[in-house]
Formats: structure tokens, C-alpha cells, sequence
């Protein structure tokens, strides 16, 4: 018996610990949704967990593993029908362009994880629901040393397009956001050193028409837009939220 008695709306966020995750969630709960937000450590979660009380939930758990989503879809069940989906966990590794396990290992989040974060919870759905993936604004352009990320991210790209079709019948709303360069915690984990960060970033900064980052709520913004009844006439459609950067 679902325990949410309230009108308000219910959404399943992965990745929320930090960064885009953590903005979306932090952008729904202050228009009243109620959040069941997974991700493999409490991170930057942690405040929000304290302000917003039962409105927030947390679930440890790791999107490549099925045991984590399926507790994720039990959890889900007993709060009530999910009307928003973001399934945001991701990573990006540098590596070698023809490195297949490179592949494999961002697949399994970025991808795979993904998807099966949807199939996990696809009898949890409300009758009219909507799904927002995370892709990359990477796939328009290219990055050397980010194949295999921008590879796993494109091919969630065409698989989400065609679901959008699929699954629009089924009253699921799918759409997908490619953030631009953000200012989250993915670029330190990319395996630069400090050095080859800062000329990176000095680089990127030169082609973003505002001269800086964008910072992780202009992007989750647009994912909860895409989300909302405003978009209800937008399907299968990826928005780049990238300041111009894909422009040059
Ligand atoms: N920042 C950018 O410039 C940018 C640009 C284009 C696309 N993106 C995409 O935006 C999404 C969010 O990234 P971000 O920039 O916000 O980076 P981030 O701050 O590093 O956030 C990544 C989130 O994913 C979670 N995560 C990673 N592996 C996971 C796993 N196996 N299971 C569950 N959670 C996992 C992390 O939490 P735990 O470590 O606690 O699990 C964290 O909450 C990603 O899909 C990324 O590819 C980012």
C-alpha cells in the first residue's frame, strides 16, 4: 500500500551525492516533491537529508548492481507511484580511444546502469510519467582521451530516443539533457593532474559564450523542465545545456 497520501509529486534521482544529481534533487524538493535519492555514499546529500526531513530519502546503492536497483524499486513501491525519473549517475575516465574495457567500465554506469535503473522501475512509474537521461554535450564534438565516455554516452543517446518511442504509448515521457561543461566534481575525477586541469579548464572556458563553467543548477534546471507537464509535448528530444559551447 503506497504510503504517499499527498497530491504532491514523487521522483527517483541516481547520482544525487553531488554535482547535476544533487541540484535536481535539491531543485525538486523545493517545489514540494518528495525525492528518493540513490547514490553509493551520502556526499553533499547530507544537509538536504536534515532540512527536508521525510521528504527526502536515501538509498545507498550502485547503479551496476541489480540487487541495488531492485531494493531501489522496492523502496519506491512503498512511497507511491514515481512521476520523475532522472537516472544521472555517471563517470568519465580518460583512457586509451582503443581500450575496450574502458568502454565497458563507463558503460556500466553511464549506460547500462541507465537503462536498467528505467527497467528497474518501470513497473513503479506512474500512468503519466517522465524520464530525463543525462547525456553529454561531448557527442557533438570530440575530447582525446574521452572516447569510450562520449561512445557510452551516445549509445544511451539512440537507445533513449528509441524508448522515448517505445515507451510513449505506455504514458512514459522520455527525454534526455546534455549538459555542458559543469562545474562538478567529474572533472577532478577525470585523472589530470592539477596542472593539465587548469589548462583544460582555461581552454573550455574560452569557447563557453559566458567565459566561466556552468554551474550545476542552470542544468538542473532544464532537467526539471523537461520533467514537468510545462515539456509535455516534448519527446525524444535532447537539450543541450551547454552556454554555447557546441555553437564554435
Ligand atoms: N559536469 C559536466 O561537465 C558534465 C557534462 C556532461 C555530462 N555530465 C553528466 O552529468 C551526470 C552527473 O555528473 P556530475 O557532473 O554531476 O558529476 P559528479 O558530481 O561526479 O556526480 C556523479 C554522481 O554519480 C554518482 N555515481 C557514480 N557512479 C555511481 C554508481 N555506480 N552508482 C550510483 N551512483 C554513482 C556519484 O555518487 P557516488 O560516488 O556517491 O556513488 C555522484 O553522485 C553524469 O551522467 C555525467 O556524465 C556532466
Amino acid at each position: 500500500m503506497p504510503v504517499n497520501t499527498t497530491n504532491s509529486r514523487f521522483a527517483v534521482v541516481t547520482g544525487s551525492s553531488s554535482g547535476i544529481g544533487l541540484a535536481v534533487t535539491s531543485a525538486l524538493l523545493n517545489q514540494e516533491v518528495k525525492v528518493l535519492a540513490m547514490s553509493r555514499k551520502k556526499g553533499e546529500l547530507e544537509p538536504l537529508l536534515s532540512h527536508y526531513g521525510e521528504q527526502l530519502i536515501w538509498c545507498q546503492g550502485d547503479v551496476t548492481q541489480a540487487a541495488d536497483l531492485d531494493k531501489l524499486a522496492a523502496l519506491a513501491k512503498q512511497i507511491g507511484p514515481v512521476d520523475y525519473l532522472v537516472p544521472n549517475a555517471g563517470i568519465a575516465q580518460l583512457g586509451d580511444s582503443l581500450d575496450a574495457e574502458a568502454f565497458n567500465r563507463q558503460w556500466a554506469v553511464n549506460g547500462a546502469g541507465a537503462l536498467n535503473t528505467l527497467a528497474a522501475l518501470r513497473n513503479q512509474l506512474a500512468s503519466k510519467a517522465s524520464v530525463v537521461f543525462i547525456a553529454t554535450f561531448l557527442s557533438a564534438i570530440t575530447f582525446p582521451g574521452l572516447a569510450a565516455y562520449i561512445a557510452s554516452k551516445s549509445a544511451l543517446k539512440a537507445q533513449a530516443r528509441t524508448l522515448a518511442v517505445e515507451l510513449a504509448k505506455a504514458g512514459i515521457r522520455i527525454n534526455l539533457v546534455s549538459p555542458g561543461p559543469t562545474a562538478t566534481p567529474i572533472w577532478g575525477s577525470l585523472g589530470l593532474d592539477e596542472t593539465s586541469l587548469n589548462s583544460v579548464a582555461t581552454s573550455v572556458c574560452q569557447r563557453l559564450l559566458t567565459g566561466q563553467f556552468l554551474e550545476a543548477s542552470a542544468v538542473a534546471d532544464a532537467i526539471v523542465f523537461l520533467l514537468s507537464d510545462a515539456a509535455r509535448g516534448i519527446y525524444g528530444q535532447d537539450l543541450v545545456v551547454d552556454a554555447g559551447f557546441t555553437l564554435s
